[in-house]
């Protein structure tokens, strides 16, 4: 980023100046060549509002849509991209938001930190005539589905995301198609602990219910002895197994985190208590976060989900240069989910 401000420095520098070429000058060498081209390019500002920095699979969402859109630029288009961190905190994304409406954005990419406040955000984007796409954290319509009126009916607003309700299914399958089907200690059903994201957030929802309806599905009795909030957070997911292992000891045969952060924290939690994945107790995330890939092959995790964060970041891009460009788009766009288990 501190290259981005040195631009942003050097392009208003060059505004100030009555320049008007609109990428900052490299050297003077170079300038009278470059001069011409340099005057056609087209510099677009995006501005990229993250619900919270501090988040393992948002860290490579974030990264995947800067260098993507870097991979975009050509000598006649760049993108100035700005990219905020909400700090999980509604009121401080809200400020940011009026913000990239000051500075006047040409497109926002926005990861609300509360879909709650979706509408009032939404308006005043759409309000400042601010294209704008939604990303990671779907707000629902009033039906409790993709029927989202403000996403419907405006032109220049979109979601891109993925099904939850298919990593949750997923996570269940995994552990349905286990040679025990979870059942560990063959007294006919599969006692779990469920560690759930943030409560606000639909993933955790669809995750939660989706993960333990694929078992009933499959025609396997459940018993919940524990479900906490582990807010999405590694340490928060390591402190709810740690108490669950000590309060229900070997009763415990499966923990269902709803992403991976938590499950790296469930695993220190599962090996400081001394059970081993894959012999007395399973465990399965979301993300496929690339060490939890490498547990999944080495056995100390049963089984993960890819959240696509490279299909989804990539999709955003392409849809807010397509606004860019006065495109018309789609309401919703969809990147599947990827069932990780061992080979
Ligand atoms: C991811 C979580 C992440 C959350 C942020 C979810 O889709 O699975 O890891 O913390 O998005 O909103």
């Amino acid at each position: 980023m501190k290259l981005k401000s040195l631009l942003a420095a050097g392009l208003t520098l060059a505004m100030l100046a009555g320049c008007s070429s609109s990428t900052p000058a490299a050297d003077d060498g170079a300038k009278e060549d470059e001069g011409s081209a340099a005057a056609e390019a087209k510099t677009y500002n995006v501005g990229v509002a993250i619900y919270q920095f501090n988040d393992n699979f948002m860290t490579l969402y974030r990264n995947e849509i800067e260098s993507y859109f870097a991979s975009k630029e050509t000598d006649e288009v760049k993108y100035n991209v700005t990219i905020v961190d909400g700090k999980n905190d509604m009121a401080e994304q809200s400020n940011q938001i009026d913000s990239f409406i000051t500075q006047g954005m040409d497109v926002i990419i926005l990861n609300l930190v509360q879909t709650s406040s979706a509408d009032s955000i939404i308006d005043k984007v759409v309000g400042a005539g601010i294209p704008l796409v939604l990303i990671n954290r779907e707000p629902l319509g009033d039906n409790g589905d993709e029927s989202y009126t403000r996403i419907l009916d405006n032109p220049t607003v979109c979601y891109v995301g993925a099904d939850a309700r298919q990593s949750g299914t997923y996570q269940g399958e995994i552990i349905a198609e286990l040679a025990d089907h979870g059942d560990i200690n063959g007294d006919g059903k599969v006692s779990y602990v469920m560690i759930e994201g943030d409560p606000e957030n639909v993933d955790a929802q669809y995750r939660t219910e989706y993960s333990i309806k694929a078992l009933e599905d499959a025609g396997i009795e459940v018993e919940c002895l524990d479900d906490q909030v582990g807010n999405w957070d590694q340490t928060k997911g390591q402190e709810i197994a740690a108490n669950a292992l000590t309060q229900y000891g070997d009763a415990v045969e499966v923990i269902f985190c709803n992403n991976d952060a938590m499950a790296l924290g469930a695993a220190a939690s599962i090996t400081a208590a001394n059970r081993t994945v894959g012999e007395d107790i399973y465990l399965v995330g979301v993300d496929a976060l690339d060490e939890c890939v490498e547990m999944v092959n080495k056995g100390t995790m049963t089984g993960t989900v890819l959240n696509d964060a490279k299909g989804q970041a990539d999709t955003a891009v392409d849809v807010a240069i397509d606004l860019l460009n006065g495109k018309s788009i789609q309401n919703y766009y969809w990147v599947d989910y990827v069932k990780v288990v061992k080979e």
